[in-house]
């Protein structure tokens, strides 16, 4: 539905989208003021999203408001959002947005960053727009960050894609586990980690299952004028007559630790499909062990921090599986845990903040 609209409308629209996500519990509590409990759902939203964009737009107060109450008429509430709308109005000065983090979010990472000084500097990253990076594919003096990451700011730079600087980090810090330089990436689109590993010399052999995906991975490949061997394959369908010493696996997941860029995920999150993920990571690691050579490393990733998807699932593959060692990564941007690392955004502070990832390094011995 959204594609119907001109682009200058998408980008609006998902300007707002992102604060009302990055600002759903503010809006709760200051929206508990004006409404009560028994408020209908669509009306709580509906007056959700008038806020944000009274607090982050341009767009004049009187369309917001009117715009609105032409909406609540189809539930009969018109006389209710005009009246509250017309109230935050009369307080706008006084209302103050505070730093009110979804709850459940919040517990989640609290499990997982025990120390106060990095939770205080992630909670405070959720609410403002992160600053994007790219990677060069070559090194650059001038990158500011181990002569390949800058930061992107309007257009991407020739011989540039875009990467988080966290991904960045995982890739520089578990490449030198893969000792063979032929590697298999079993869920590679759309490329970023691909890319980066073709620029530091690997031949990697990417599969993926979605045609959507490895049309963008495609499109990233012909504007870098860089060949690979892409295929769609459903990893956990195929049949490998080869076996790799190095594979990466960068599983599917809820997407937990991109939340400065995508904030809905913060709401969204959802223990049952949560645990789907996990039963898809697991079989994902299983297959991956099948085709990997005796001594040969699988490099486990998500872009989450939820238990489940990072922590449980490398406990789960270590209690069933008795021939896997896990490694030690030698990185002071991240931080171990049990069966894994995480990336430490206050580690990138000074350069922008970053994304958390999971990865955890498993060699199978026997
Ligand atoms: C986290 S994304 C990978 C991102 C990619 N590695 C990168 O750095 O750009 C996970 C990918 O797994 C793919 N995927 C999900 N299930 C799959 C399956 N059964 N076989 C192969 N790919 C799968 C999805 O299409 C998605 O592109």
């Amino acid at each position: 539905m959204v594609n119907q609209f001109p682009v200058i409308k998408r980008n609006f629209l998902f300007l707002v989208i992102q604060e009302y996500y990055r600002n759903y519990e503010n809006n709760n509590k200051i929206l508990s003021n004006y409404v009560h409990d028994k408020t209908p759902k669509n009306i709580l939203t509906l007056l959700k999203i008038c806020l944000t964009l009274f607090y982050f737009s341009k767009k004049p107060q009187y369309a917001i408001v009117n715009d609105a109450v032409e909406e609540g008429k189809y539930s009969k509430k018109e006389k209710l959002v005009n009246a509250v709308l017309r109230n935050i109005l009369l307080n706008k000065n006084k209302i103050k947005y505070g730093k009110f983090i979804y709850p459940n979010f919040k517990k989640i990472l609290d499990k997982i960053f025990s120390s106060e000084s990095i939770r205080s500097y992630i909670y405070s990253t959720i609410f403002t727009k992160p600053e994007n990076y790219q990677i060069s594919l070559i090194d650059n003096q001038k990158a500011i960050y181990k002569k390949r990451v800058f930061i992107l700011e309007k257009k991407i730079t020739e011989g540039c894609f875009v990467q988080d600087i966290g991904n960045f980090e995982v890739i520089n810090s578990v490449r030198k586990f893969f000792k063979d330089k032929t590697l298999i990436d079993v869920c590679a689109a759309p490329g970023g980690k691909s890319i980066l590993l073709n620029s530091f010399g690997f031949n990697v052999v990417a599969i993926d299952n979605s045609q959507n995906q490895i049309n963008k991975f495609k499109d990233n490949l012909n504007r870098l004028d860089i060949k690979m061997n892409i295929q769609k394959v459903n990893f956990l369908k195929a049949k490998f007559t080869q076996k790799y010493n190095s594979i990466l696996l960068d599983a599917p997941c809820s997407a937990l630790g991109t939340f400065r860029r995508n904030p809905d995920v913060i709401v969204k999150i959802d223990q049952s499909k949560i645990k789907k993920h996990q039963k898809i990571q697991i079989k994902m690691i299983e297959k991956s062990l099948k085709i990997l050579n005796k001594k040969g490393f699988l490099v486990y990733i998500v872009c989450s921090f939820h238990p489940f998807e990072t922590i449980e699932v490398i406990d789960k593959i270590m209690q069933k599986h008795k021939n896997i060692k896990l490694h030690n990564i030698n990185s002071d941007k991240m931080i171990k845990r049990q069966s894994g690392y995480f990336i430490n955004p206050l580690s990138f502070k000074e350069l922008g903040g970053s994304d958390v990832f999971f990865v955890s390094i498993l060699e199978k011995i026997k």
